[in-house]
């Protein structure tokens, strides 16, 4: 079944083929005209919300090109960091953006580290839509670690889940098929391929 995933991140887009390639999914970015396309970032304060506008926007979006009865995922995901009351959450991306990891490490000073990935997801199957989401706590390290990943990787560690554990390695320093063991957004697709099935 085609699968077009609305994202610009390439690293969103290799972890959904990732998940769905087993199941018989060709997951493949949506580009209109070659260029993802621009949609609004709703000002909301959850990812459930930002998901489900997302999706709206892009059905919309599949019927003026006249393939509404194609499938379509969207995802909203953020680094959530216990002692700054949840920041960046549904900012992750800007605040990446402007201060990047180092940014992050200089806010925490000597905060207590706890953190966790969130990832809320919407599939549109051509008729009707599905829900998954996803949490991945952890602990942010001290130090940028690691070149595998993308956006907060070299700065998370995840905690250890159902009898694996990356023994204090970043997400950064493991490969897709470790950290998709622990990964918010491998539970948030997870889920979504649960309702399809059923
Ligand atoms: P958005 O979902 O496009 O708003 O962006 C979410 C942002 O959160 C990304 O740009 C990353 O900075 C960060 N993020 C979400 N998931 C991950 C992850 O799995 N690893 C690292 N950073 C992530």
């Amino acid at each position: 079944m085609q699968l077009w995933f609305m994202t610009g991140n390439k690293g969103k887009l290799l972890e959904a083929k990732h998940a769905f390639s087993p199941f018989g999914f060709n997951v493949e970015q949506f580009l209109i005209d070659g260029k993802v396309p621009e949609i609004i970032e709703p000002q909301c304060d959850t990812l459930d919300e930002v998901a489900d506008s997302k999706l709206s926007q892009g059905i919309k979006l599949l019927k003026k090109i006249g393939r509404e009865n194609d499938a379509l995922l969207v995802e909203d995901s953020g680094l959530f960091i216990d002692s700054l009351g949840g920041f960046p959450g549904v900012y992750s991306a800007y605040v990446l953006d402007k201060i990047g990891c180092e940014g992050i490490l200089k806010i925490m000073g000597k905060n207590i580290r706890k953190a966790s990935f969130q990832a809320s997801a919407r599939f549109w199957d051509g008729q009707k839509v599905h829900k998954g989401s996803g949490i991945c706590p952890g602990t942010i390290v001290d130090s940028i670690r690691g070149n595998f990943g993308f956006g907060y990787d070299p700065i998370f560690v995840p905690s250890d889940y159902l009898g694996f554990s990356t023994e204090g390695l970043t997400f950064g320093e493991v490969e897709i098929s470790i950290k998709e063991k622990f990964s918010h957004r491998k539970k948030a697709l997870d889920g979504i391929l649960l309702s399809f099935k059923n």
